[in-house]
């Protein structure tokens, strides 16, 4: 059975990357393949996950001129069928995007169109929803299109604000409740779609 090979973007500590390596290896995630990590910033956490999971990661720093381009070509070297943003928390240009051949999914830590778009990222995110007072958050699972947060939803999961939550209790809850469960899950979806085409086209 053909997969589809997935590339894992990340910024930060990699929790995500790590469901999604724990998830291939139980089998859950089947589909596809994590054939490689990029990090976009040196001394993420992420780098250690993909290193201890034996799975190539390339770090290509954000502010370094060609960013853009090198990635493409790290993505067309390892012949990636499909981009996963895990916390990756740059903005991709549309000249990136359409350039880029497969799908890009991206996790985001809120119910869109709530709490999303430019500058909405990270622990900001939850501070604006208890800012805003809301009782109910969670964390979306979407394609990746030119408009920050704006492509189409794969995926959603609700997770209860509790009284007393700071941004570092509601991240963690979130996390546990919805994107650790929910990115993985999506990533196996949209593999699986492009392992059926891969059949197909032999
Ligand atoms: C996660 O909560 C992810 O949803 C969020 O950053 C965190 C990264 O954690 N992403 C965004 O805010 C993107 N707009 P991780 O590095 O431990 O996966």
């Amino acid at each position: 059975m053909l997969t589809a090979r997935i590339a894992v973007l990340v910024s930060g500590g990699g929790t995500n990357l790590q469901a999604l390596l724990d998830s291939q290896a139980r089998g859950a995630l089947k589909s596809g393949e994590i054939a490689l990590v990029i990090a976009d910033k040196p001394g993420a956490g992420a780098i250690a996950r993909a290193e201890r999971a034996h799975v190539p990661c390339a770090v290509i720093p954000r502010r370094e001129a060609g960013f853009e381009e090198r990635v493409l070509a790290a993505l067309a070297e390892h012949k990636i069928d499909m981009a996963v943003l895990a916390g990756f928390l740059g903005i991709l240009s549309g000249d990136f995007i359409d350039r880029f051949p497969g799908p890009i999914i991206n996790i985001h830590p809120a119910l869109i169109p709530s709490f999303c778009g430019k500058g909405f990222y990270g622990l900001g995110v939850h501070r604006a929803a208890l800012d805003c007072g809301v009782k109910v958050t969670g964390a979306t699972v979407h394609y990746v299109n030119a408009i920050p947060d704006g492509g189409r939803i794969i995926a959603q999961k609700a997770v209860d604000v509790l009284p007393g939550d700071t941004p570092e209790t509601l991240q963690r809850r979130v996390m546990e409740q919805a994107e650790w469960i929910l990115l993985p899950q999506a990533a196996e979806q949209v593999a699986a779609g492009i392992a059926e085409e891969k059949e197909k086209k032999l």
